[in-house]
């Protein structure tokens, strides 16, 4: 009996780079922090899709309704990995960078300040200080979160004007540089405590554990999510993010 076939393969092993003396060497990527080279499954998928590929609702054809099936499915299927309640919407975006930009300049358009930390890529910065109010929290020397010195920051603007509030924190679930990773759910009671709603930059989390939404009504849940598909074996070119149907729906 053949061994049974791996579920992933990583058919980059085969890939052989040219060395400064001229030899060919297995490359072994040891970048996947920056992004992944995709599954051989996930391309087999893909390639598999292209051959029904159609307009999504925006056709009545065979192909357009295979299509549109899978692009809606794959809505529900996002949900349930990240433990999402019913009310968040699952918008699609490049990548996590533009997820992010998309919040931040919906979140600017509502009084407050946001709170970052000095530990955020500059994907989960810059878009958050170039269109609004930044406190920013400065981690401890060895880059760690105290979650008590964030509530210090929370007592400081909880008594100010609307305009001068937390109104969200935005946080790493892992950090880039080190790895760390932030307590990001009891960040999430916190800054609920005090009104304040959570924004969780996961894509450097969520292929190494579980990232749980959490229903609604658990103190501890994420309101919104940011990832991408390129961290995590898939092709390039698909982000996603998760937010409160509620949020979207109403601002303007
Ligand atoms: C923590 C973190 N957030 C955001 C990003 C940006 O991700 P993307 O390149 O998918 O936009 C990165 C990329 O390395 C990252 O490490």
């Amino acid at each position: 009996m053949s061994p049974p076939k791996p579920l992933f393969t990583d058919e980059s092993l085969s890939f052989k780079v040219k060395t400064l003396n001229g030899k060919y060497v297995k490359y072994i990527n040891l970048d996947n922090g920056a992004t992944t080279t995709p599954f051989a499954s996930l391309k087999q998928y893909v390639d598999e899709m292209l051959d029904t590929y159609g307009s999504v609702h925006r056709g009545s054809g065979q192909k357009s309704i295979i299509t549109t099936r899978e692009y809606d499915a794959s809505r529900n299927f996002i949900r349930e990995f990240v433990g999402s309640s019913l009310n968040n919407y699952v918008i699609f975006a490049k990548n996590t960078t533009e997820a992010i930009n998309g919040a931040a300049t919906l979140w600017a358009k509502k009084p407050g300040k946001i709170l970052v930390s000095d530990i955020e890529h500059s994907s989960n910065l810059l878009p958050w200080v170039t269109r609004d109010e930044v406190v920013q929290y400065r981690t401890q020397t060895d880059g760690s979160v105290s979650v008590a010195e964030i509530e210090d920051i929370f007592k400081a603007h909880q008594n100010l004007p609307k305009a001068e509030q937390i109104k969200l924190v935005t946080i790493t679930g892992a950090s880039t540089i080190t790895g760390y990773k932030p307590p990001i759910y009891e960040i999430a009671a916190l800054a609920h405590r005090y009104g304040a709603k959570i924004f969780a930059d996961v894509c450097q989390l969520i292929q190494h554990e579980r990232v749980d939404m959490r229903a609604d009504d658990d103190p501890c849940h994420l309101d919104f999510v940011a990832f991408s598909g390129h961290k995590m074996y898939a092709p390039y070119g698909t982000g996603v993010l998760l937010g409160p149907k509620e949020f979207f729906d109403t601002i303007h």
